[in-house]
């Protein structure tokens, strides 16, 4: 099988987080509900200028300056998002200026919900396998904003941030399966956001009915694929599309029991095979498209080393729904690649918002898109949304 795969990450995330004890007492809710209950410990709180676009292009900048691999090799670029900023013009082709991507590049968005990145990652396998990337490379970028109405139920789940990946025929660090994965697709009304709406509307305990019935379905396809394929393994780790660290706790539980195990015997196998893939996203909240790919940052930032040559699972979900589940082997070296490229850093340098700081934010969110031209913060070597010009949107930086 031809080696096809991850060969670097990149990611970016706002500058002001908000400390989830601080969002429950403000709620008159217990923290350990949060903590505990729900398994978020922070959310990252988006200012105006800090939009899907902006953070796409900081994650794919931070990818190329860390790796130095070159963006003039890439040849396909697809963003997945369910927060775009236009009815037509996709975050991709701004990316691809702010980027500096070939001109005979392929650039595009594709929406599913939370599923995006996954199509563009997939796609972009298909197309390196297919013989149509000659030599090239593709880069997939996941970017969103989550929002949920304030005091509702999802808003201790919300979150933002762009997660890039650079696909390649010699990855560094997981080689992929192309051919080999399982599919579920079903029409639910869990989690939608209608055109006029920046929050999104949510069925919240439906919702995790969907995506675990959606796991069952793309777990089970995925294991007959295998069964029928001359391509085995178990699984050293598995990770999740995380919306909250609690809910990649009952999808582990459910595949695993899936496999037969009893509940208690699934339960004693979380902290080896899921545990540390929940490190960044307790950090960030739900990034939507990105967090399976959040969740893989942070499984190889903490092992990558210990994990070479070890096979892992992966769960893509968006909601609507449409679901995937394949896997990856952790490739040689790449360790000493997840060190260089120092995925732990974005999240390092930000600052703690208050909740009225938090809530002021979000009092901006309906006039965001048409808000005038420089009123934003730009810092060195990053991406802004400067404001709107014309209809049209301007980014700096
Ligand atoms: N201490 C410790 N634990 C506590 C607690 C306390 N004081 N109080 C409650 N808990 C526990 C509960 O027992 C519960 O645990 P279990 O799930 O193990 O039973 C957990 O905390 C949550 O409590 P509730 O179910 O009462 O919480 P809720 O109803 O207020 O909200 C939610 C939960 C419905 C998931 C809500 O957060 C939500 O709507 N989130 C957004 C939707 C979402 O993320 N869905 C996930 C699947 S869809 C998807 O994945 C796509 C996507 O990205 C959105």
């Amino acid at each position: 099988m031809t080696q096809i795969g991850i060969d670097a990450i990149g990611i970016s995330v706002p500058h002001a987080y908000l400390d989830l004890a601080d969002l429950a007492q403000a709620r008159g809710v217990p923290p350990s509900k949060y903590v505990e209950g729900l398994g978020v410990r922070r959310m990252a709180v988006a200012a105006p200028w800090e939009d899907a676009v902006a953070l796409a292009a900081n994650a794919s900048r931070r990818l190329f300056a860390t790796t130095g691999a070159d963006p003039g090799q890439v040849g396909l670029c697809v963003v997945g998002t369910e927060t775009a900023v236009d009815h037509s013009k996709p975050i991709a082709a701004w990316l691809h200026r702010l980027v500096g991507l070939p001109q005979r590049a392929r650039s595009y968005e594709a929406k599913h919900a939370c599923f995006g990145g996954t199509a563009g990652l997939l796609t972009a396998m298909d197309w390196i396998a297919s013989g149509s990337a000659h030599e090239r490379t593709a880069l997939v970028v996941c970017t969103d904003i989550a929002r949920y109405p304030l005091r509702s139920a999802g808003e201790p789940t919300q979150g933002a941030g762009a997660v890039a990946l650079l696909v390649s025929a010699r990855p560094r660090l997981l080689a992929l399966e192309p051919g080999l994965s399982g599919s579920y697709t079903a029409e639910v009304n869990d989690f939608w956001r209608p055109l006029h709406r920046k929050d999104a509307v949510v069925d919240g305990h439906h919702s995790v009915a969907c995506y675990l019935d959606a796991l069952g379905g793309a777990y089970m396809a995925w294991k007959d694929a295998c069964a029928a394929s001359d391509v085995h393994g178990d699984l050293g780790r598995r990770i999740y599309h995380v919306p909250y660290g609690k809910m990649a706790r009952k999808a582990h539980r459910h595949s695993r029991m899936l496999d037969g195990l009893a509940e208690t015997e699934a339960d004693a196998t979380f902290a080896r095979e899921v545990a540390t893939s929940l490190a960044f996203p307790a950090e960030v909240g739900n990034v939507y498209t990105g967090s399976l790919y959040l969740a893989l940052a942070s499984l190889l930032h903490h092992e990558a080393a210990a994990l070479e040559g070890q096979r892992i699972g992966l769960f893509s979900y968006g909601s609507g729904c449409v679901a995937e589940y394949f896997a990856g082997r952790v490739v040689s070296g790449a360790g000493s690649v997840a060190a260089q490229l120092r995925l732990d850093a974005p999240l390092a340098s930000r600052r703690r918002c208050t909740v009225s700081e938090y809530e002021s934010i979000r009092a901006l969110d309906a006039d965001a898109d048409s808000r005038p031209l420089g009123q934003h913060e730009a810092r060195d070597g990053e991406v802004a949304f400067a404001g709107v010009e014309g209809e049209r949107r301007i980014y700096v930086g």
